[in-house]
Order: structure tokens, then C-alpha cells, then sequence
């Protein structure tokens, strides 16, 4: 498919864009919203319809579409599976637009942009991101630090998913043909534009400058809820995108809080006077409980089915080498330091055992000669 801006009297095919708006109670913002997308559309001649997809706001926001002259703008009301990204996945699903654009109705989102965003598409981006975080993109100066921060951690986390500076906008463009092109949509929470981005397979992702301005009317619905549903979609992007190894990274993790858990549990134990030897032991076994119920839960999470207890014993049977080392060490060093804190001990316990765990794991359970007796097809 070939796109075309409509440039004023071009004569060219123009390609024609559908804008999917997801509202909930934004009575206030529409008019203002119709009133500048309506001025992008005259100035550069682009055909522009636009998809309300309001979840039952009952804020006179179905009457003021009715009483508009506009008839390239539509309302849908929604009343089942309600939420941001379902909103805009049906919105997506009913537009007919050659390009879907995805915009916020509380004008945050800048609709002047569209025609620069149109352009990168018709140069060959798969997709095209209003981004707050690339050179010339800016924030209004009264978002508090910790929106701020929050952005920043939620962007970093979404890191290995894609390379785009603003990951989590809710303001995107993409042709009809590349959101054919994706499978298994399945989005929690907000980041509708990760979703597609990762089930798209977009590799020419093109950010194009905004200025995000704060709303002026009604309210932000982003809550803590909402938040944590984030942490909830990116593991389900993770497992869609890289397969097993999303449960090599998960196991990393949990290795990771495991060991802190053990650390903290040790100094809590000494803390109460528990003697240094059994702190050692108490802190192995509460850390590799945590990391069997968490791998349980995530990294393996496909296995929940089993037996608690049998699986629960395998795991510390699978352990208990790397274990045995960890504590043996702990308290070798702490014999010959012993003005070394028990923390330090336990942490050099933990590194080796995890290296030892791995050659014992790759030279004696997943040996080359076993690899090479499954190649001879033996
Ligand atoms: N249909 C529907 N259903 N629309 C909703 C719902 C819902 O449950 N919740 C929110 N919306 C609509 C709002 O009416 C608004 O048009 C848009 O979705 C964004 O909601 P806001 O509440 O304004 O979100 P925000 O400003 O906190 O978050 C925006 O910026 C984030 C990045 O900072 C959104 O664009 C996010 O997608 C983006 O990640
Ligand atoms: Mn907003």
C-alpha cells in the first residue's frame, strides 16, 4: 500500500485516516479537540474521520456528538469490557481508515502533529509514536517529580521490548495494514501502544515531537491499579517476544530478590541473637523457599498445576549443591574473618555458589556428549 499526504491541491489519492479517541467523561474536552482536529483537516486537506469510543460516560458526551455539524466524527458507546486499551482495540477493529492514529481526548495530545506523523509513515515507518522524550518533545513544567520518575522507571522497564524513546504514549499512528499484520492482542492496563508495537512486530518505530500538554478539564483515570497492571502486561510482552527466554530472565530476577531476601534475612536473624551458623542455614533455606514460590508463580508459571509439595522438594533437591556450597563457604570465611560482617560472608557464599550451580548444571547435567548423542538423533 502506498500512502499519500494530501498537500493543498495535490491531486494525488490521499490516504484516509482514522482517529480512535477512548473516553470516559471528557464532555469538557471534545468540542475543543473536534474544533482543532477539524482545522488540521481543512488546512492540509486530509480526510479524517474520527472513532469516539466512549465507555457509558452518561456526561451529555452522546448529545454534543449528536448536536455537531461534523459528520466524519462518530460516538460509540460501550458498555461491556470496559477499559483504555479494549476501547481502542474495538475502536481499531470498526475504523476504516488506510491509517489508524490513537489520541487521547483530553488534548494532551497535540492533533497538529498529524500531518508530520502522517509523513513518517508514508516514508516507511511501520509505526509512529508522538513522543514527549526525543529532541524537540516536551512536558508541561508542572508534572511533579514523581509522575516524572514513574514515566522514566515505566520506560526503562519496557527497554528490551522496543528501542522508542516514549514507549508508553498513548499517541501513535500506524497503517491499517501493519495491525492486520499482529496476533493475540491481549492488553492490560494503559500501554495499548506497547502492545502493538511488540504483537505488530514493528521495526521501524519513527518518533515524531510533541509537546505534551496537561489536561484542562475532567481528570487523569491513570491510578495505582492501573500501574500495577503494567508490570502484569510487560511479563505477558516479555513471554510473547522472547519465548523461553523470558523464563531464563524471570529466573534471573527471582535470583536476584532471592538474594536480598537471604541478606535480610540473615541480618534480622543475627539481629535476635540466633548464633551466625544457624542464621546462615535459616537465611539459605527461607531465600530458596521465596525463589521456589516465585518461579513458581512467574518464571514457571506453567507448571502451577503441579503438586506444591513435589515439586516443592524437587526444587530443593535441585538446589541443595549450590546450598550446601553456599553455606559450607559462609562459614569457612566467617572462621577465618571473623570480624567480617555476616552479610558480606554470606553474599561471596551466594556468588560462588551460583557459579558453581552453573558448570555443575552445564558440564554434568546438560553435558556436550548429550548434546551431541540428541544430534546423531540417538
Ligand atoms: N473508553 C475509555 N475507557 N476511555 C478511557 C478509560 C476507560 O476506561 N480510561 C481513560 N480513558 C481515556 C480518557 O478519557 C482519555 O481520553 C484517555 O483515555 C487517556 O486517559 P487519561 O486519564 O487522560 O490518561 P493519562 O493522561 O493519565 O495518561 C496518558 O498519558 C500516558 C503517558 O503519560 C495516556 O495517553 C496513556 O496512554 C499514556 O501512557
Ligand atoms: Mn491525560
Amino acid at each position: 500500500m502506498t500512502l499519500t499526504t494530501g498537500q493543498p491541491g495535490a491531486q494525488q489519492a490521499r490516504p484516509r485516516l482514522s482517529i480512535i479517541v477512548p473516553t470516559y467523561k471528557e464532555v469538557e474536552s471534545l468540542p475543543h479537540l473536534i474544533d482543532r482536529v477539524a482545522k488540521v483537516r481543512d488546512q492540509y486537506g486530509l480526510d479524517i474521520d474520527m472513532l469516539i469510543m466512549d465507555d457509558d460516560s452518561r456526561d451529555g458526551s452522546v448529545e454534543l456528538i449528536a448536536a455537531r455539524p461534523e459528520s466524519w466524527v462518530r460516538l460509540i458507546v460501550r458498555t461491556a469490557d470496559r477499559g483504555l486499551s479494549a476501547a481502542v482495540l474495538d475502536g481499531l477493529r470498526l475504523a476504516e481508515g488506510d491509517v489508524l492514529v490513537c489520541m487521547d481526548a483530553d488534548l494532551s495530545h497535540p492533533p497538529e502533529a498529524l500531518p508530520a506523523m502522517l509523513r513518517k509513515l508514508q516514508e516507511g515507518a511501520d509505526f509512529v509514536v508522538g513522543s514527549r522524550y526525543v529532541e524537540g518533545g516536551t512536558t508541561s513544567d508542572d508534572w511533579g517529580v514523581l509522575r516524572w520518575l514513574n514515566s522514566r522507571v515505566a520506560t526503562l522497564m519496557a527497554r528490551p521490548l522496543t528501542s522508542v524513546r516514549d514507549p508508553m504514549a498513548g499517541y501513535f499512528a500506524l497503517s491499517r495494514a501493519t495491525y492486520l499484520g499482529g496476533r493475540d492482542f491481549n492488553p492490560i492496563g494503559y500501554k495499548i501502544g506497547l502492545e502493538l508495537i511488540v504483537k505488530c512486530r514493528c521495526e521501524r518505530v519513527v518518533e515524531v515531537p510533541i509537546h505534551f500538554e496537561d489536561r484542562r478539564f475532567g481528570e487523569s483515570k491513570l491510578t495505582f491499579t492501573q500501574q500495577l497492571l503494567y508490570l502484569q502486561h510487560l511479563r505477558r510482552l516479555y513471554i510473547f517476544k522472547f519465548g523461553i527466554w523470558s523464563q531464563l530472565m524471570q529466573f534471573l530476577v527471582v535470583g536476584g530478590m532471592g538474594t536480598l531476601v537471604n541478606l535480610a534475612a540473615l541480618t534480622a536473624l543475627v539481629a535476635v541473637a540466633v548464633p551466625v551458623r544457624w542464621a546462615v542455614a535459616l537465611a539459605i533455606w527461607i531465600a530458596m523457599t521465596f525463589n521456589f514460590v516465585l518461579n513458581r508463580r512467574f518464571s514457571f508459571s506453567f507448571a502451577r498445576g503441579g503438586s506444591w509439595w513435589s515439586q516443592y522438594l524437587r526444587f530443593v533437591g535441585a538446589s541443595s549443591f549450590g546450598a550446601v556450597i553456599n553455606y559450607a563457604l559462609t562459614l569457612a570465611i566467617l572462621n577465618r574473618f571473623p570480624q567480617w560482617l555476616p552479610q558480606l560472608a554470606a553474599l561471596i557464599g551466594i556468588i560462588v555458589a551460583t557459579g558453581v550451580n552453573f558448570v555443575a548444571s552445564r558440564y554434568l547435567v546438560f553435558r556436550a556428549s548429550h548434546v551431541r548423542l540428541e544430534r546423531d538423533g540417538c
